[in-house]
This record gives C-alpha cells, sequence and structure tokens, in this order.
C-alpha cells in the first residue's frame, strides 16, 4: 500500500536483541501497521554504541548512528524506544526525549518500577505517551488490560510468574535435569539465561514487575525496597521432589494484595497446588492472574521474554503513540500512563512481611536419632505454630536425615524466631529450608 500520508518517524535507542526484534516487526508488518493506522511508521534514526555488528536486518544508509541525543533532537522523530536498560543514562535521554515534546516508549522494567512516576509527570506536562508495555510480561499485553480492559473493575489480587528464567530452571529442575546450579548454567551456555543471572534468579526482576503491576492494578505506588524478596537459589531438587508427593509445584511468584492495611506485596519460591494453572506453566512462559471484585479470577498467559514476543508490545506502545499524536486532541494523552490521572496514583504502605502468616513447608537436615522430632515440635509449639504433617524419608546423608514439616497457617515472626532456634539445636545439621505454601490464591481472605 503505497501511501501519500507522512509517516510517524521512529527512532530507537539500543540495537539488541529486543531492538533488532523492533525493527524486524515493523519491517514484517509494515502494511498491516499502515493499514491499521493510516499512515507508515518509518525508522528513522537508531542508537548503538555497536554500529558494527550485523544484526541481520537491512537499514537505510545513516540510520545507525552513536549518538542517541542526535535522534532524540532529530525533528523527524516523533517517537523514541528507550531499548538499552538499566536506570542511568536511560532515565535521562527519556526525560529529554519527553522534554523535545515526544512520545517514549520503553522495555525498562527497573527504571520504571523506581521512576514510572517521575516519566509520568513529565510526560503528563507535554501531552505525550509513556509506553512500556514490553517490561512487564514480554508479549502479554498485562498492562494495557489493567490500564484499559478492567478499568471498570476493583482489582483486589494480582499474582503470578513474570520472570522466564527462574521459571525455566524450576522447569528443568523439576523434569530431573539437575539442580540449580548445573541447570542454570546449562541455560547460560545456550543463552537462554543471562551471564550474571542475579536479577532473574535472584526475584530482583520479578519485583520490578510486581512493583509496576501494583501501580496499574490498585492505583498505589510502592517502592522495589519495601518488597520482600526471595529468590531460587536455595531450591533443591529433593525440595521439588516432596512438593509433588505433597500434590504442588514449586514457581517463583510475584504476589501483591490490595488490603485495608496497605498493600501486601512479595517475591518468593512457592508451592502452588498442582490443581491451580499457574502449577502448569513450564519453561521460559510467564502467567498473572488477576481477581477484581466484579470479574472473579483471569489469568494471561503467553511468552514473558524473547525477542519477537517483547517486540509486539513495544511496536503496539508506538502504534498507541502514533495515534495519540496523530489522532489525540493536542496536547492531551487519551489515556493516561497509569490509567488515571497521576495525582490519584498514591503512595502506599506496603505490608510488613513479619506481619503476614502463611503456611509453610520446612525441611530440615536432622540426626536420626530419640528426642529430635519432639525437641523440634516443642520449639514450634512455644511459638504457637502448628504442625499439620511430619515427613520423613530414609536417605541418610553421613548420619542425616531429611525431615519435612508442613505447617497450619503460622506468621513470619513467630516461625522465624522458631527457625533460629531450631537451627541452633546440635541434632539440626544444616540451615533450615523454608518454602511458602499458598493454598488460597485467587480466593478471598
Ligand atoms: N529476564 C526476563 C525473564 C525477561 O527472564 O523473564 C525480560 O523481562
Amino acid at each position: 500500500m503505497a501511501s501519500k500520508a507522512k509517516a510517524v518517524g521512529v527512532g530507537i535507542i539500543g540495537f539488541g536483541t529486543i531492538g533488532t526484534g523492533v525493527v524486524r516487526v515493523l519491517r514484517d508488518e509494515a502494511k498491516a501497521i499502515e493499514e491499521r493506522l493510516g499512515y507508515p511508521v518509518r525508522i528513522v534514526r537508531i542508537a548503538d554504541l555497536d554500529t558494527r555488528t550485523d544484526r541481520g536486518v537491512k537499514l537505510r544508509k545513516g540510520v545507525l548512528t552513536k549518538d542517541a541525543r542526535k535522534l532524540i533532537n532529530d525533528p523527524e522523530v516523533d517517537i523514541v524506544v528507550e531499548l538499552i536498560g538499566g536506570i542511568e543514562p536511560a532515565r535521562t535521554f527519556m526525560l529529554e526525549a519527553i522534554e523535545a515534546g515526544k512520545s517514549v516508549a520503553t522495555a525498562n522494567k527497573a527504571l520504571l518500577s523506581e521512576h514510572g512516576p517521575e516519566l509520568a509527570r513529565a510526560a503528563e506536562r507535554k501531552g505525550v505517551a509513556v509506553g512500556f508495555e514490553a517490561s512487564t510480561g514480554g508479549g502479554i499485553p498485562i498492562l494495557k488490560v489493567l490500564r484499559e480492559s478492567l478499568a471498570g473493575d476493583k482489582n483486589l489480587e494480582v499474582y503470578g510468574i513474570v520472570n522466564g528464567t527462574a521459571n525455566y530452571i524450576l522447569t528443568e529442575m523439576s523434569d530431573g535435569r539437575g539442580e540449580f546450579g548445573e541447570v542454570l548454567e546449562a541455560a547460560q551456555r545456550m543463552g537462554l539465561a543471562e551471564a550474571d543471572p542475579t536479577y532473574d534468579v535472584d526475584g530482583i526482576d520479578s519485583l520490578h514487575k510486581l512493583v509496576i503491576l501494583v501501580a496499574l492494578a490498585f492505583g498505589k505506588r510502592i517502592k522495589p525496597k519495601q518488597v520482600h524478596v526471595e529468590g531460587i537459589r536455595n531450591i533443591s531438587s529433593i525440595d521439588i521432589a516432596y512438593a509433588k508427593e505433597f500434590g504442588y509445584a514449586i514457581k517463583l511468584l510475584a504476589v501483591a494484595r490490595d488490603t485495608p492495611k496497605g498493600v501486601e506485596a512479595r517475591v518468593h519460591p512457592t508451592m502452588v497446588p498442582v490443581s491451580h494453572l499457574l502449577s502448569q506453566v513450564g519453561g521460559a512462559f510467564n502467567a498473572v492472574c488477576l481477581r477484581g471484585r466484579a470479574l472473579g479470577t483471569s489469568i494471561y498467559y503467553g511468552q514473558g521474554a524473547g525477542m519477537m514476543p517483547t517486540a509486539t508490545a513495544v511496536v503496539a506502545d508506538i502504534l498507541d503513540a502514533a495515534r495519540n499524536m496523530r489522532d489525540g486532541k493536542a496536547g492531551a494523552q487519551l489515556v493516561p500512563t497509569y490509567g488515571r490521572p497521576l495525582k490519584t496514583l498514591r503512595s502506599s504502605p506496603v505490608v510488613a512481611m513479619a506481619s503476614t502468616s502463611h503456611e509453610h513447608y520446612i525441611r530440615l537436615s536432622v540426626a536420626d536419632k530419640p528426642g529430635v522430632l519432639a525437641k523440634i515440635s516443642s520449639i514450634l509449639g512455644k511459638e504457637a505454630i502448628s504442625i499439620a504433617t511430619v515427613s520423613q524419608h530414609a536417605s541418610p546423608a553421613r548420619g542425616a536425615v531429611p525431615l519435612v514439616l508442613r505447617t497450619h497457617r503460622a506468621g513470619e515472626a513467630a516461625l522465624k524466631r522458631a527457625l533460629a532456634k531450631i537451627g541452633r539445636l546440635g541434632d539440626v545439621r544444616a540451615k533450615p529450608v523454608v518454602i511458602r505454601v499458598e493454598e488460597t490464591l485467587g480466593q478471598a481472605d
């Protein structure tokens, strides 16, 4: 379709995996995109410090530059896509682009979780758009669902699997392909995990995404440092085997509930009942569950990472920004960044982890001799922690056996005190492993 309408110009800062995907989607779907918009989208400039590597996509001469500011200030660039990641210089580039009257789109969850409101404020002042669909859930359009499709409902709970790398590792471990370290190394060799896996396996990436989900789901601003985070490094295949025996799968979950005391938000490995759909989410896939007062529970599943899925989310933001610019009223974004005027996005306390309560799985490595279980149950009893089940398998390792306890719902603070005492018993041979069990996901308390 040869169009006479003037193209919307796009500049991309960061020509890595996702940047390359965006170029490919804009190229491969150019006709469909033009049909939808009524005008074409043209890549005007791409900025990256590495202008030599062949990314396998053809660019017009002069498109590639090392100079991000040249891109931002190019009058032909209407929309700036930030794909370099990290806080700086990404934040400064985005603020400069907004100041120059350009809409921005990004996949940067670290930046959005820390500085999203700052970017939204700047964009609101300038009447431009900030798109960050690709930051959370990769190709799953969960943010648009929260911002627009569920705008009529009151969201009570948002939870799910939002890190593909961690989910891939847990799935491989569950399929018997080794312990955490071996599976991680294999994933790194195959390019499925980053050389520095910290953000993915220690829960930080999930945390950033949870903060973004909370803002859109509840209209509440929480800070990443307020949220309790645990990763998956301490999970062993023996825990996965016990979980299976009890009817659970172990998943790294990000969970948030809107409560009268504040937002309950946490990221940690969780035993999910095999009857829950989340237990079936395997490999690098993501799934986000929402519970709304009117809708009840809805689940969004798909590829949470990767070049092409993530690129589709960025391109959708580009289309939204183009429509706002061309078709919206000057100076007014049709749908605000957080689906609400920024002044109504209020800071909220986060419920202290110590004051939450859960059912727990506790694995101890203990000497197999009389009186050990009695000492442990006495400590738990003194903290008013009720034991639901006890299981000991005869598999001695240097004289120690695994003793697995499941508790009824118990306060975190009491459990912490009890574990400290249990850990000091001479017959307890290793640091206790504790995994929270979620029986009530998606159900009102
Ligand atoms: N590193 C993320 C993951 C993908 O493993 O899910 C980007 O958000």
